[in-house]
């Protein structure tokens, strides 16, 4: 069996990571449960680009007892946690290929292997796999049933993709489900990516000026989280709508030009680049921490900080120090890159459990219902989302109404009123 991870010795560690996640997806295990009955998978190919985690670990052991041939490559160079990634050789004889801290060339000779069986169907999180095939590996559109795509960057980019007609296969949004982003995204970017500034700083959130860039969910998440810790939250955005709802939230909300003045932490989450700038950089306060929890590593622009300082050293496991011209420091985390997995172990696998149990979902969707779907970016089956939502409530033992007929029947009429 072919494979690329760091060291098959940390499997043992790994198997145990995967184990513990594994006892927060009861949603993922009951599906779990379902496909090695049915085997509804049986003899798919599969390529999957997610962050390779315990939890992922637990949704491509779900695929594979489905009977699909899987292949996991990482979505993003830092996100591998590469005990797991061992034990996904090791113990679930599934090929993996990827190491944490790899190098571009490298990411992308292991998204190259792990379409190397062909695909049906592709898992992206960030559109990698879509965006390789459609320009390196179009020989391997013909097999092609479908894909899903995980993340909100992934989405924009695909929808872009379909709007100028270059998107060549149909794709399901798992990010678009409610039972995805209202949690996933908020709760789960919310806690993981503070907890990712801690393990990387160490440092007191509370009374530090702690600035969001992007009031989305994942933006609400963290946000939510910082204030809970004490911290001073500054939203900044450019969308008027979100703009508002943060002030009515109780936000101190400004333009970047004003929050890098007095901002202690930064953290991006919004899509785009360039969000913290060469200018930014130039105003910014001695001592300034600056992470991105956005999907790429655009959103600072580090050239400019790079530029900018006469030199850097690495102070801490995932914290830069660049000592800028002026003599001042800025601290930048994790690279640039999702600072929630790369410095911390990304979001808990609770919340994961409806995310991927979307994933396995989405990927039978495919298999049955791929071949006849047209060329676009659809949204997760209403039926799928809600049989989710049921689920999970299930599973934390918490029971809710049903409508009455005479409630059903008042909501389909319209001839009641005052
Ligand atoms: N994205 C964010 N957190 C994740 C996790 N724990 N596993 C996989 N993908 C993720």
């Amino acid at each position: 069996m072919e494979y690329d991870v760091k060291d098959l010795k940390l499997a043992e560690k790994g198997k145990l990571r995967m184990e513990w996640a594994g006892r927060f997806m009861p949603v993922l295990n009951s599906i779990k449960e379902k496909f090695a009955k049915d085997k509804p998978l049986q003899n798919i190919r599969i390529a999957a680009c997610l962050h390779v985690t315990s939890e992922t670990g637990n949704l491509m052991e779900t695929l594979k007892v489905g009977g699909a041939h899987v292949r996991l490559t990482a979505s993003n160079p830092l996100s591998t946690q590469d005990d797991v990634a061992a034990a996904m050789v090791k113990y679930n004889k599934i090929p993996v290929f990827s190491i944490k801290g790899e190098d571009n060339k490298t990411y992308y000779d292991h998204i190259h292997k792990a379409l190397g069986h062909a695909p049906q169907i592709t898992m992206d999180d960030g559109a990698d796999l879509v965006s390789t095939i459609h320009t390196k590996r179009t020989d391997l559109l013909e097999d092609i049933i479908g894909g899903t795509e995980e993340t909100t960057t992934g989405v924009i980019r695909l929808r872009s993709m379909a709007r100028n007609k270059v998107l060549r296969y149909p794709i399901v949004a798992v990010n678009d489900a409610n039972t995805k982003h209202l949690f996933d995204n908020r709760y789960g970017t919310g806690q993981s990516t503070v907890d990712g500034i801690l393990r990387a700083t160490n440092v007191l959130l509370a009374g530090l000026n702690f600035v969001v860039a992007g009031y989305g969910w994942c933006g609400r998440g963290v946000a939510m989280r910082a204030r809970g810790a004490g911290a001073k939250v500054i939203i900044t955005e450019v969308d008027p709508l979100k703009a508002l709802e943060a002030v009515m939230d109780g936000y101190h909300v400004m333009p970047m030009s004003a929050a890098v003045k007095i901002g202690d932490i930064f953290v991006t989450l919004t899509g785009d680049k360039t969000i913290i700038g060469r200018s930014h950089f130039q105003k910014m306060k001695d001592g300034a921490i600056v992470a991105n929890s956005g999907h790429f590593n655009v959103e600072i622009d580090i050239p400019a900080l790079t530029a900018l300082s006469k030199s850097k050293k690495k102070i801490r496991e995932s914290a830069e120090e660049f000592t800028l011209r002026d003599g001042r420091k800025i601290y930048l985390l994790g690279e640039g890159r999702l600072i929630n997995l790369a410095a911390a172990e990304g979001h808990p696998a609770m919340v994961m459990d409806m995310s991927f149990a979307n994933q396995a979902m989405c990927v039978l969707f495919l298999a049955r219902e791929g071949r006849r779907l047209d060329i676009k970016v659809y949204s997760v089956p209403k039926e799928i989302d809600e049989s989710i939502a049921r689920m999970k409530l299930e599973t934390m033992g918490v029971r809710i109404d049903r409508l009455t007929a005479e409630q059903k029947k008042y909501l389909a009429a319209w001839e009641e009123g005052t």
